[in-house]
């Protein structure tokens, strides 16, 4: 009697582990977007109430041009040092994105121009190429960091997982132009380069002397570039 109600205990144990660690991926899982919690919830940018996410507007007063913006076909100006454009159609252009865990953006690159390494801390990305060969990659975590890395040719697709270092480069001899679709409203944008070497005020130096394993001129000169 004692062994069989023993045995049933040991049981449920078993089951509510494998629940908590059930709860415990899920909510790992729920890293992108909240799902929304009626139709709509367009922005309305003059709230003074602070949310995750933005305070909806009366959705009586919702009107076909909150879920509307134009000008994807017009190019991003690429004359800048790195040669690349991207045009970023978020909540903060479109209110209506607002809740609904969507963004996109066009991308613009100048003949040889590099859309440098970076990542989005709230979205997965998927690209197509509209026009030109690209070369793109993303580089997996720590230990391994390997890098995964494919030519794009016009038409074909390719997917850069949440968080990861990635980026893409225009090998052809034209203009490139590519689409990409992201799983946030605001997937944000952190450029490597820029945010260890550009913040405001500047990581100290020695910092960066050891984590770079170069010497100290070499990040002041780095530094001096952002
Ligand atoms: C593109 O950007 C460059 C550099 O900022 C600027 O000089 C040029 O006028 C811009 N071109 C257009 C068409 O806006």
């Amino acid at each position: 009697m004692l062994g069989a109600l023993l045995g049933i205990f040991s049981k449920m144990a078993t089951y509510i582990l494998l629940l908590a660690f059930l709860a415990l991926t899920c909510t790992v899982a729920l890293a992108s977007d909240h799902s929304p919690l009626q139709d709509f919830c367009v922005a309305e940018s003059s709230s003074a109430v602070l949310v995750n996410g933005l305070v909806c507007k009366d959705p009586k007063l919702v009107q076909a041009d909150y879920f509307f913006f134009s000008g994807l076909q017009l190019s991003g100006n690429t004359s800048n040092p790195v040669g690349s454009k991207v045009t970023l159609f978020d909540v903060a252009k479109i209110s209506g994105l607002n809740t609904l865990g969507v963004s996109m953006a066009r991308v613009d690159y100048a003949p040889w121009g590099v859309n440098p390494p970076h990542t989005h801390p709230r979205a997965s990305e998927i690209l197509t190429v509209l026009e030109g060969i690209l070369e793109v990659g993303f580089v997996t975590s720590n230990p391994e960091n390997r890098l995964i890395t494919k030519v794009l040719q016009k038409g074909d697709v390719f997917v850069f997982p949440a968080n990861l270092i990635h980026f893409q480069r225009n090998v052809g001899y034209g203009n490139a132009v590519a689409i990409a679709a992201l799983n946030s409203q605001n997937p944000g944008v952190i450029t490597i380069a820029n945010a260890v070497f550009g913040s405001k005020p500047d990581i100290s130096s020695d910092i960066l002397v050891k984590a770079f394993q170069v010497d100290k001129n070499v990040i002041n000169y780095v530094q001096s570039r952002f």
